[in-house]
């Protein structure tokens, strides 16, 4: 099939909204990473999505929304503190999961009772999903594994000839993927964390309990709140190696241990007395513009053919954990602590 390239021209969100109704998959721009977009309601075309991403089949997907009323149709309870959040943070890069309506497909929720939904705030993304008049069931639009897309180019090297078109809304905003929250049972659970931090949530609705495998590596069949969460993820083709400690440590350990095909990723400004080829993703103190470009870096990482690629680690602050859980995993949790 042609992927069709699409602008956000008034006549493209139309042709974007008219392919999703006719149950096809379309890539849309949100202000998180792009999602590969397909009507929730409709199990066949939500179906092509795991085909197209090669997704694995038990892992559910989120459902995105254009207007706070679409929620009401595709759960059954909106607890209170939901409501709070919404009025906060929505529309933004905050999922919530709820407990699930039957009108929602069971493909979309991995045969789950629970549903995964998001407003996003992009206006590309609510024109779209309101043009077509069905909430979108959206993952990130990669292939299954790599790296999540943040500009249409990213997308189209993944998906290109599998998807009806990509809409392109120019790079993403935040840069890496939205909050994922449980707003079921007594304590509110992180499960992924995002543009929405934790301090954001807890100046809102109070304390909150951080999943340990935001964190932590799984033990390989424990009983995990979000299957998404066993999968290695973010990997690019290079072996990631995370080393935590000063600009000096980091750059003495990777001339150190540098071999053939060896790169560094480090913070933009610590660059200096490196031996070997380098990418950056933003500066050590500024976790927002780390988030916006961590996904770049290590796409571009497998462009010039690192093997191994030695990783400056972030500090878990702010949006900064979310950068930290998404390198732990392009990593395969391995890092090493530098003496300070
Ligand atoms: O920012 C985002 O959230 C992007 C854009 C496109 O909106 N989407 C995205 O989707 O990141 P995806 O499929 O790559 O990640 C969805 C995550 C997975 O970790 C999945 O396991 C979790 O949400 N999830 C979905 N439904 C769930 C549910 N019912 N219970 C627990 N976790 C769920
Ligand atoms: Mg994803």
């Amino acid at each position: 099939m042609t992927t069709r390239r699409l602008q956000s021209t008034s006549e493209d969100i139309k042709t974007a909204a008219a392919l999703l109704q006719a149950g096809q998959l379309v890539a849309i721009p949100t202000e998180t990473v792009y999602g590969l977009a397909a009507n929730a309601l409709d199990k066949d075309a939500v179906a092509s999505i795991f085909v197209a991403k090669g997704r694995p089949q038990d892992n559910p997907l989120i459902v995105h929304i254009g207007e706070l009323e679409q929620l009401n149709s595709l759960v059954t309870d909106i607890p209170d503190i939901a409501e709070k959040l919404a009025k906060a943070f929505w529309p933004g890069p905050l999922t919530m999961i709820f407990k699930k309506n039957d009108c929602v497909p069971s493909i979309v929720s991995a045969n789950l009772d629970t549903v995964a939904i998001r407003f996003p705030v992009h206006p590309i993304a609510r024109q779209i999903i309101n043009a077509s008049g069905c909430p979108l069931a959206a993952p990130s639009a990669n292939v299954s594994g790599s790296p999540s897309p943040t500009t249409a180019q990213h997308v189209k090297n993944d998906l290109d000839g599998r998807i009806a078109a990509i809409v392109d809304g120019g790079a993403c905003e935040v840069g890496v993927e939205s909050t994922v929250l449980s707003v079921l049972g007594d304590t509110p659970r992180l499960l992924r964390p995002g543009g929405i931090t934790v301090s954001m949530i807890e100046s809102v609705i109070g304390p909150i309990t951080i999943d340990p495998a935001v964190t932590h590596q799984r033990q390989k069949d424990a009983v995990v709140a979000s299957p998404g969460m066993k999968y290695k993820h973010y990997s690019p083709k290079a072996k990631v190696i995370l080393l935590n400690g000063s600009a000096e440590k980091v750059t003495s350990y990777i001339n150190a241990h540098a071999e053939e095909d060896t790169w560094a990723l480090c913070f933009e400004g610590e660059e200096q007395g490196l031996t070997v080829p380098y990418l950056t993703y933003g500066k050590r103190d500024n976790q927002e513009d780390q988030a916006k470009h961590v996904f770049d870096a290590l796409r571009h990482a497998d462009e010039v053919g690192a093997k191994i690629l030695y990783t400056s680690c972030p500090s878990q602050e702010g949006v900064g954990l979310a950068v930290y859980n998404r390198l732990l995993r392009a990593a395969a949790f391995e890092v090493i602590h530098l003496e300070e």
